[in-house]
């Protein structure tokens, strides 16, 4: 590392997007209370999982990364993670088979609660009101008190994350995620053709695990099929709860945080002297970096630099999000900013956040067919770059949403207000996220295919 760094060296520096406590007794009470808890992940988990990012920079491996916008805390039961979990499975089987290489999964989950916001206030019927940050920060009813940042939610937020965490490791290893139960992770309310063809793709998995078993292949490979490496991650935007959580690595002696496994810069607090960079970019985790149609090149390299002095493989993942038919005009100047600074890193697209547009009837939503089309075009741009596309990073819910249009189900404006459910951005539902995991698997296995060599 360049620059000395300490934990909390990033309190001296601009901030922005940080809600401004008014209790500062009640702030310094709930952070001191945080620094005595334990962490929530463990530095070698980590460690682990840069080296499987290592690998989906190099192509031998895919990243989904997936969840929700928000994690709230009214929504929060046994049900919802596992259904957010089943469909990433899903996904995850699909992509497999698409890219040919192991997924790695990544949820947005455990720990993401803090939103940037596009403004500080909101007026609905004239009465105006400080926006709302994430169940970490304030509350989301429109009103002045749940809007006041209350530091007591941070244990809270805290409490929630452990207990999701608890579940997801559960789920992970005690069976529930053994490829054998490739047809239970379909949700009841599942049905079309999406989940047609996920019947069919597990199917012809059922099969070849039939296949494997009558032939004798078992033994070592066993654990690989009966249990996955599932990881969490957030935007690390509440500098006072990842600093909290923030712990030395006994194998390194470096810091690392225990927020979460991965943590990422959103696109609204990535710059290069301010405070979100400077914390992310002395501890030791994975980093994700949101690159929107604002970062110029110079400031890349400048995080470049900054976010991994050491260029090490798997310790940066560049999350672009430029909107659907953006990606052309923004994409390659910043794929040749990364080559003139020979900087490793892995690419991955978010479709999500480029394409949020306000329907007619008033609500967020995002169009699938523009969140299909920025998906075409990012992998596109990698293939006339001859880069690395790595992976993937949705908004998405095993719940049967009605946030984003589209999709086969040909979900409209009219249907929005059904069950439209989120703390935040729109999410794909369980039936669109597996369709967008098809279509992305089908670009994979596309760009994979070997070319044709010319007659002789
Ligand atoms: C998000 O991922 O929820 C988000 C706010 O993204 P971005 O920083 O890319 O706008
Ligand atoms: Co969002």
């Amino acid at each position: 590392m360049t620059r000395s760094w300490n934990k909390t060296g990033w309190r001296d520096l601009p901030r922005v997007q940080m809600p401004d406590y008014p209790d500062a007794a009640a702030l310094a009470q709930a952070e001191s209370q945080l620094g005595r808890y334990p962490p929530l992940v463990f530095a070698g988990e980590a460690r682990a999982l840069k080296a499987r990012l290592a690998d989906a920079a190099a192509g031998r491996a895919f990243l989904l990364q997936g969840g929700d916008c928000a994690e709230s805390f009214a929504e929060f039961n046994a049900d919802i993670i596992r259904d957010t979990f089943k469909v990433l499975l899903q996904m995850a089987i699909v992509l497999t088979f698409g890219a040919k290489v192991p997924v790695v999964k990544v949820g947005r989950m455990a720990g993401q609660f803090a939103k940037p916001r596009s403004a500080p206030t909101e007026v609905v019927d004239g009465v105006e009101l400080p926006s709302y940050r994430g169940d970490i920060i304030n509350g989301f009813d429109f009103t002045a008190q749940a809007r006041v940042p209350d530091p007591a939610r941070m244990l809270q937020a805290y409490t929630q994350a452990a207990a999701s965490l608890n579940l997801l490791r559960a789920f992970s290893k005690g069976g529930f995620a053994d490829i054998h139960r490739v047809h239970s992770w379909t949700l009841g309310f599942a049905g079309g053709e999406n989940a047609e063809r996920y019947r069919a793709l597990s199917d012809r998995i059922s099969d070849a695990l039939d296949f494997m078993n009558a032939a004798g292949v078992n033994g070592d490979s066993a654990a690989a099929i009966s249990e996955v490496d599932f990881y969490t991650s957030h935007e690390a935007l509440l500098l006072e709860y990842e600093e909290a959580l923030c712990r030395i690595d006994s194998t390194t002696g470096r810091p690392v945080a225990g927020s979460g496994h991965m943590l990422w810069i959103g696109d609204r607090t990535r710059q290069p002297d301010g405070a979100h960079v400077e914390f992310c970019r002395g501890v030791q985790n994975p980093i994700g970096l949101k690159c929107g149609p604002s970062l110029q090149p110079d400031d890349l390299k400048r995080l470049l630099s900054l976010l991994n002095p050491e260029n090490e493989p798997g310790r940066l993942t560049l999350i672009a999000r430029f909107g659907a038919g953006q990606v052309g005009a923004h994409l390659p100047r910043l794929i040749q900013a990364v080559r003139e600074e020979g900087a490793q890193v892995l690419w991955v697209c978010d479709p999500m956040h480029g394409n949020t547009i306000k329907s007619p009837s008033g609500y967020k939503t995002r169009p699938f067919e523009r969140v299909l089309g920025e998906v075409r075009d990012f992998f596109a741009v990698h293939d006339s770059e001859g880069t690395i596309p790595g992976g993937v990073h949705f908004e998405m819910t095993g719940k049967d949403v009605t946030e984003c249009t589209g999709g086969l189900r040909a979900l409209g404006d009219a249907d929005l207000s059904d069950r439209y459910h989120t703390a935040c951005d729109p999410r794909l539902n369980a039936s669109q996220s597996l369709e967008l995991a098809f279509l992305v698997a089908e670009e994979l296995s596309n760009r994979r295919r070997p070319v044709a060599r010319a007659a002789p």
